[in-house]
């Protein structure tokens, strides 16, 4: 879907308003989309509460997708995107993890009242451009404050995903945590758990890429919300390290500084920076000096579990690993033999691992020498020289009159190897290569 600029998402937002209060409905523009107003902040959703019944609403719009109708919420599909709907509601604790075990209809006031945090508790009316702030949200967004609407312990056992908000609202917006609320979260820190794996990770992915993931992992530590979501991360406080490579200090140290200098981070980047040294707490070893043998190995294997467990896609996964198997090849990549390098370079997540190793170098001994280089020696590099068309095929190995089989691999990757070090360029140079490496059809 293209973006459209936001005055046209506002605007559709609030003919859907309109088209519901023709119908004698009320409708407001409600939670987040009020808060990121109210900041100058170009809201990402417009969402719509209304008393209208989810049949209601569905009976004023062409197309509608009931997602949670039996919730109260309705998705209504225009031209401009897809808003969503919802019926004022009180809701029932989310017994699964993943949903209000019962909601029942309500008014504004009480819809008001079931939401997680005052600043995301505003409506405001398209009508009148007046906002309606039932629970403090607006002086709370000016104190630039997160706090529970009423008692935080009723808040966060209706669901526990509320603890890992606060934390990520906190980090995004700058705010602090009202320590009342603070105190709450961290006694109920070790019921995050109860959450499922998908709602976690989505917090966790916002919290990473968004803005501000370092003060998000220092405050999941801080309300040791960390330890029962990755007590692997945790486990890389404490884990020293030799000053003269990691002048900052211990793992967890060298972790955050990497996470304060992405900019605009991909999920598998963040990720990834956030896992690269995750193999270090379990390979630490003291001889001649501190050394983490094998941790990039290790760290991938546990990168793998940790994916899994946050049900990351098959693809996330696989490049999440990828760049913590490999960000300890970077510094050696200008001594590789040429086929290597190019081969490495040509990996579809290089960029990303380029980016990585530059994050890790000024997270650590600050000299960005050796990424110059690398960057350079890219630079210097033609399509052609690092992705060059095949000389030979394997319907030209059959011509030749070799047999078809697992050799055909070999070869084909042998004689590539050889035409990306400059040995054979021509389909005449990659015939003799063949007959001298493999005489015998
Ligand atoms: N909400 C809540 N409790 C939750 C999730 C959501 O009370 N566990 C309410 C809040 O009022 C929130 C609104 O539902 O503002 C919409 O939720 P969501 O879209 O998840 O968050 P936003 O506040 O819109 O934040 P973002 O900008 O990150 O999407």
């Amino acid at each position: 879907m293209i973006d459209l600029p936001d005055d046209v998402r506002r605007r559709t937002a609030e003919q859907i308003c309109r088209r519901l209060r023709d119908a004698g409905f009320r409708a407001l523009l409600a939670g987040g989309c009020v808060r990121d107003l109210l900041m100058g902040i170009s809201p990402k959703d417009y969402d719509i509460a209304t008393n209208a019944r989810p049949e209601e609403v569905a009976n004023l719009f062409p197309r509608t997708i009931p997602v949670g109708a039996e919730f109260g919420v309705l998705k209504v599909v225009c031209p401009e995107g897809i808003f969503e709907v919802a019926t004022f509601r009180t809701d029932g604790p989310y017994e699964d993890g993943r949903r209000p075990s019962f909601v029942k209809f309500s008014d504004e006031i009480a819809d008001a009242f079931r939401r997680d945090f005052t600043i995301n508790a505003m409506f405001l009316d398209p009508e009148t451009n007046e906002v309606l702030d039932y629970v403090g949200g607006k002086q709370d967004l000016q104190m630039k404050i997160i706090r529970t609407v009423g008692a935080p312990e009723k808040r966060f056992e209706e669901d526990y995903l509320r603890l890992l908000r606060a934390v990520r609202f906190s980090a995004r917006l700058d705010f602090q945590i009202d320590s009342v609320t603070e105190e709450a979260i961290l006694k109920y820190a070790a019921n995050i758990v109860k959450t499922s794996p998908e709602r976690i990770r989505e917090e966790l992915v916002k919290i990473l890429t968004e803005g501000n993931a370092r003060s998000g992992f220092e405050l999941l530590d801080r309300t040791e919300l960390l330890p029962h979501l990755l007590p692997e991360v945790s486990a890389m406080k404490g884990v020293t390290q030799p000053a003269e490579f990691h002048p900052e200090g211990d793992v967890f140290t060298h972790t955050l500084l990497m996470l304060e200098f992405m900019q605009n981070p991909s999920v598998t980047l963040a990720f990834g920076v956030l896992l690269h040294d995750i193999g270090k707490p379990k390979t630490w070893s003291l001889g001649d000096r501190i050394r983490f043998n094998n941790h990039d190995k290790i760290g991938a294997e546990i990168a793998a579990e940790i994916c899994a467990r946050l049900r990351m896609s098959n693809r996330e996964t696989e490049r999440i690993v990828w760049l913590v198997k490999n960000h300890m090849k970077l510094p050696r990549v200008l001594e590789m033999k040429e086929s290597k390098r190019k081969r490495f370079i040509r990996e579809e997540g290089f960029p990303e691992l380029l980016e990585l190793g530059r994050l890790d170098c000024l997270a650590s001994h600050r000299s960005l020498e050796v990424i110059r280089q690398i960057q350079q020696y890219i630079s210097e590099q033609k399509q052609e020289t690092l992705r060059p068309a095949p000389l030979l095929t394997g319907n030209d190995l059959i011509a030749l009159g070799y047999k078809p089989g697992p050799v055909f691999t070999e070869i084909l990757d042998r004689i590539e190897d050889a035409q990306l070090e400059g040995i054979v360029q021509t389909k005449e140079q990659a015939v003799h290569f063949l007959r001298q490496h493999w005489p015998s059809p």
